[in-house]
């Protein structure tokens, strides 16, 4: 038997914020990053918990979150008696809230903290995924948790929040949701429910994407990605990911990669990859991954005579959009030296066919596939 199911609350929309007004009798803490409460931001999500006895606000994140900051954040929470958590940020404060609720259901403080996340990337989709990635930054290893007990229960999507972020944060994150619906959509464990919500997330990605890069206040584009995001994060709670983001998580532990620009570094890679692509061209031989690619290179409106051509199409305006937004295709444009590079080579592959993502690629992955998706990106 499959399951779908979508415990989150989303609101979106004119007054979505109204929602937080309704809770009612509770102690509410605001996780958050430093710029959140420079911009004022934080003051203003803080002003509509109206009917909240108090309200803390815990500013301490930090991208990929380490694991000291969580137990900084239950210390927090235990201090401040929270009933409810209101997690404002990209994936990093939302996932950090995520794992400090965890710890404090888990240590017994209280089991039934409520989790409002209000996404202020178009990017991750944590606001309604049962995954939270901590990162121990001693030993440069990401952690992927994954348990329900980690799933928001209401989503606030306010495209509004999303304008302050730079270009770059815009492309980063943006590429992060078309691997997330990318990798959904080839999923091993893909369904119709899954194919749904990743085509509509594509669609709009790649149709919005360049537009809210290009202006960061085009509020249609912005709430359109935000749209996106959520959906894509639908679809891969549902049905997992692939190597992309298995191999994304080590360079993001390793060199500090942010995670949205590691995943589409490989992401015109990892689909040539998958699809098969130097194997079958010649011999036009189908794989169910190219076939899938290929329905995606046809909605978005590209054109090839057969499937390995359209998923060749896919891949080339990939990396047309990598370049049009100014995205490393190197890891030496990233900043990685091949010293560096070399020094963990071993490790990165080895922890990438162990990572939990990794085992719902459509193409069974092997050490050696793993060498050779990352030969495209080691170039100095
Ligand atoms: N839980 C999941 O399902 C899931 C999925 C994918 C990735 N992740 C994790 O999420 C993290 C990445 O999250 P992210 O890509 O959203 O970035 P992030 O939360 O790490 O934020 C990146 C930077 O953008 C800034 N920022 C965020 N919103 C902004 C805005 N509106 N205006 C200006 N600056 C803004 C932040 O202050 C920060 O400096 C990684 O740790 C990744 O592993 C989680
Ligand atoms: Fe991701």
């Amino acid at each position: 038997m499959q399951t779908f199911k979508v415990k989150t609350k989303v609101c979106f929309g004119k007054d979505a914020m109204s929602v937080l007004g309704g809770l009612t009798d509770v102690n509410a803490v605001i996780f958050t990053d430093a710029f959140m409460v420079k911009s004022g931001a934080a003051d203003r999500i803080a002003s509509y918990l109206t009917g909240a006895r108090s309200v803390k606000i815990f500013g301490e994140i930090k991208p990929d979150p380490p694991i000291e900051l969580i137990a900084d954040g239950l210390a927090f929470l235990i201090d401040a008696d929270a009933d409810i958590v209101v997690a404002l940020g990209g994936g990093s404060s939302i996932d950090a809230a995520k794992a400090t609720i965890l710890m404090a259901k888990r240590s017994g403080f209280k089991s039934d903290i409520k989790l409002i996340a209000i996404p202020t990337t178009s990017g991750t989709g944590s606001e309604v995924t049962s995954f939270a990635v901590i990162t121990d930054k001693e030993k440069g290893i990401k952690y992927p948790l994954v348990d329900d007990e980690l799933l928001p229960d209401i989503a606030i999507l306010d495209p509004e929040l999303v304008v302050s972020a730079p270009a770059r944060i815009t492309a980063d994150t943006g590429f992060d949701v078309i691997t997330h619906a990318l990798e959904a959509y080839i999923s091993t464990a893909a369904n119709d429910y899954s194919d749904a919500l990743a085509e509509k997330s594509l669609q709009l990605a790649f149709e919005f994407l360049p537009r809210a890069y290009a202006d960061g206040s085009d509020l249609l584009a912005r709430e359109k990605m935000h749209t996106s995001s959520c959906l894509a994060g639908m679809a891969f709670n549902a049905v997992s990911l692939g190597v992309n983001h298995g191999i994304a998580h080590q360079l993001g532990a390793k060199f500090h990669i942010p995670h949205g620009r590691a995943n589409a570094m490989l992401l015109p890679h990892v689909m040539r990859y998958n699809a098969d692509l130097n194997a079958n061209f010649g011999a036009k031989t189908e794989t169910e991954a190219s076939v899938r690619l290929a329905k995606i290179a046809r909605m978005i409106g590209l054109s090839g005579d057969d499937t390995n051509s359209l998923v060749l199409a896919l891949c080339k305006h990939l990396f047309y959009m990598l370049k049009m937004t100014g995205t490393p295709l190197t890891l030496a444009d990233a900043g990685v030296s091949k010293e560096a590079y070399e020094a963990v080579k071993p490790a990165i592959i080895d922890a990438a066919l162990r990572d939990a993502c990794t085992a719902t690629n459509p193409r069974v992955m092997t050490p050696d596939g793993v060498a050779e998706i990352l030969s495209h990106i080691a170039i100095w």
